[in-house]
């Protein structure tokens, strides 16, 4: 089989998982290749369908939902008869992750057929607490989870996680987190520690951080992804609404 994952990932967690299924395929003679999403959503990379006999799609769970750039990219996907795999990271087993209703109707409207659906619960990384302990067991737990599931995609066996309940409210408290993402994207700072070495920029995954003259400009497109924040060498980053749900550093996943 010819297989293609296409994750987002704002810290790591939703790469991770994507890596280690992706070893099992290769462990199992499967031919697999991983694309972070934004190659495709920044117009970087462009998809053949015809080239894959199956496609992964990974996200972290946002307010319940999907991140919108998750959206974006089901928007640009054309009509085939193409199986897929979904599979969501999220920093607590609340309501499972939330509902993947609406992203499941996109597909099937397009004639994308799901073949298996798993749900990691990672280490938060924010609205929580990630003791290295908790990072280490929950890590571990996915792994063996994500190689589990990597079997089961290729013998064929179904998955699918339980639908949150509450859906209609579980997409209420999405919408008002793609409102709050798009309204305090502006709200990032930068202080003093600051190098300007150019990794925030190159790294965002929407194009939203441009350094002009030597300042930060930071536009109206974040996805609250944390990717700045949680790279930036020196912890120049800061945001002014989020600070108190941010961790008080970012964590490291344990190598393999
Ligand atoms: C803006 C934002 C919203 C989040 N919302 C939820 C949530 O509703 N439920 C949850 O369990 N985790 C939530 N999380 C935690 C992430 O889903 C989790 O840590 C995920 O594994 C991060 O994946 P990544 O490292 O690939 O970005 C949220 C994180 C962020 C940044
Ligand atoms: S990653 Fe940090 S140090 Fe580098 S430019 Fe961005 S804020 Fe400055
Ligand atoms: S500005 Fe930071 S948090 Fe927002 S999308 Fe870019 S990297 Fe992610």
């Amino acid at each position: 089989m010819r297989i293609l994952i296409i994750y987002f990932s704002g810290t790591g967690n939703t790469a991770r998982m994507a890596e280690v299924m992706q070893r099992e395929f290769l462990a199992k003679r499967e031919h697999c290749v991983l694309m972070p999403m934004e190659e495709f959503t920044l117009g970087k990379a462009s998809l053949d369908l015809g080239q894959w006999d199956l496609i992964g799609l990974g996200y972290p769970v946002h307010a319940l939902d999907a991140p919108q750039i998750f959206y974006d990219f089901l928007d640009s996907l054309p009509q085939a008869r193409q199986p897929y795999f979904l599979f969501k990271t999220a920093g607590s087993s609340i309501l499972n992750g939330g509902s993947t209703l609406r992203i499941r109707e996109k597909l099937s409207n397009l004639g994308w057929r799901l073949r298996h659906e798993q749900l990691y619960v990672m280490p938060p990384n924010a609205f929580g607490t990630a003791r290295p302990s908790k990072v280490e067991k929950r890590y571990y737990r996915c792994r063996s989870l994500a190689q589990r599931s990597a079997r089961a995609i290729v013998a064929g066996i179904k998955n699918r996680v339980p639908e949150a309940p509450f859906q209609k409210s579980c997409y209420a408290f999405a919408r008002l987190e793609k409102h709050g993402a798009s309204q305090s994207s502006k709200r990032w700072i930068v202080n003093s520690n600051c190098t300007l070495c150019g990794l925030c920029e190159s790294q965002c995954p929407s194009a939203n951080i441009s350094i002009q003259d030597g300042k930060h400009v930071f536009g109206e497109k974040c996805l609250l992804c944390l990717r700045c924040w949680w790279n930036c060498p020196v912890r120049a980053i800061d945001h002014k609404f989020l600070h108190p749900f941010l961790l008080k550093e970012p964590y490291t996943l344990p190598e393999d």
